[in-house]
């Protein structure tokens, strides 16, 4: 079943590939803008579901019957509740398997056994360990994360699809899952545990906090675009960044996402092919939203500099 894992996380890193192709092709159409008020129903509401925030409202005003699956972009922050809330639950039963014994609830067995690694022959005290390090990892990513929806972004009237908002719900509650069902299901009950630390935990936990320091940093840039100096918000449009990764590519802080779960896959010891498959879906899926905001400042801006990459520093 691990292997149904994979394929699924590879399914989602393959969708929004396609959905990437296709904007493109649908952007280099004499005059196909690939705006989501453009073009046919089904090429609207392709747009409409890929687009969210300023590369949304970029496109002008969007045919009613399109307006009524909208909700607040601002909604972004329930994501990370969610997550805070389930991912610190897993923590905590992880942890309690690992250093008390403890059973787990019969759910969490069931679904293990379903969808859980069983891996008799394998050094499975490491393994635990570095899933709970990665769940630890995202657990703080997501209470980050929620920090600054709450303290340091500044919202606009932007929106994001119905459709969006009941993905990203889920989205972390899977992933969370994802990352307990990499423990073997022969868990250390019961015999002495221990924590052995190895080196790619170290090497994947100083990516993490390097790239972590800078989608934070960047965050405080965009927040900054809309405040005076004494911290007052003065505006809610849309100008140009700079300073940090900005003055490489156009959105820094997904690429530094990019590089947050490329540092779990790291901790987790480079060789677990389920979690790269979700290092490639946050690669697409960051890359599409990135090309869609890339040419959003492009269009909005004149003087947009030439020589900004959309997601990937030189490269993309
Ligand atoms: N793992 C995943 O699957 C996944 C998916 C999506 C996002 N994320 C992560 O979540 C974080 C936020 O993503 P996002 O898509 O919301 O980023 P975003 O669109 O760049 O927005 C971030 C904040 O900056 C504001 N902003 C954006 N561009 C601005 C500009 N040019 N001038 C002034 N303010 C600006 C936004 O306001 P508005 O209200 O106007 O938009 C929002 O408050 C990123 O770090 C991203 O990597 C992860």
């Amino acid at each position: 079943m691990p292997a149904g894992l994979g394929a699924a996380w590879a399914l989602l890193a393959a969708a929004f590939l396609a959905a990437l192709l296709l904007h493109r092709a649908q952007a280099r159409r004499p005059g196909g803008g690939g705006d989501s008020n453009g073009g046919g129903t089904a090429s609207g509401l392709f747009q409409d579901l890929i687009r969210y925030g300023k590369t949304k409202s970029g496109g002008g005003q969007r045919p009613a019957w399109l307006r009524r699956f909208q909700v607040p972009k601002r909604w972004f922050t329930h994501f990370y509740v969610v997550s805070v809330l389930w991912n610190g639950f897993l923590l905590i039963e992880l942890f309690q398997a690992k250093f008390l014994g403890a059973a787990r609830p019969p759910w969490i067995q069931r679904l293990h056994s379903a969808f859980g690694r069983d891996l008799q022959n394998q050094n499975t005290d490491r393994e635990h360990v570095s899933a709970l390090l990665v769940l630890l990892l995202l657990w703080l990513h997501s209470f980050r994360r929620l920090a600054e929806c709450l303290c340091t972004s500044v919202f606009s009237n932007g929106v994001i699809h119905i459709v969006q908002y009941c993905f990203g719900l889920g989205y972390y509650i899977v992933l969370g899952a994802t990352v307990l069902w990499q423990v073997p299901i022969n868990v250390s009950r019961g015999k002495e545990s221990s924590m052995q630390i190895c080196w790619y935990h170290i090497i994947g936990i100083v990516v993490y906090v390097w790239a972590s320091l800078h989608q934070h940093r960047c965050l405080v840039i965009l927040a900054n675009l809309r405040k005076s100096k004494s911290g007052k918000v003065i505006s809610l449009s849309h100008s140009i960044p700079f300073g940090d990764w900005f003055e490489r590519v156009s959105c820094p802080h997904y690429f530094a996402e990019l590089l947050i779960y490329v540092s779990m896959a790291i901790t987790f010891g480079l060789d677990n092919v389920t979690w790269w498959f979700v290092v490639t879906y946050v690669l697409f899926n960051q890359a599409l939203a990135a090309v869609l905001c890339h040419e959003f400042y492009q269009k909005k801006f004149t003087s947009y500099p030439k020589h900004r990459k959309a997601f990937i520093p030189f490269v993309f």
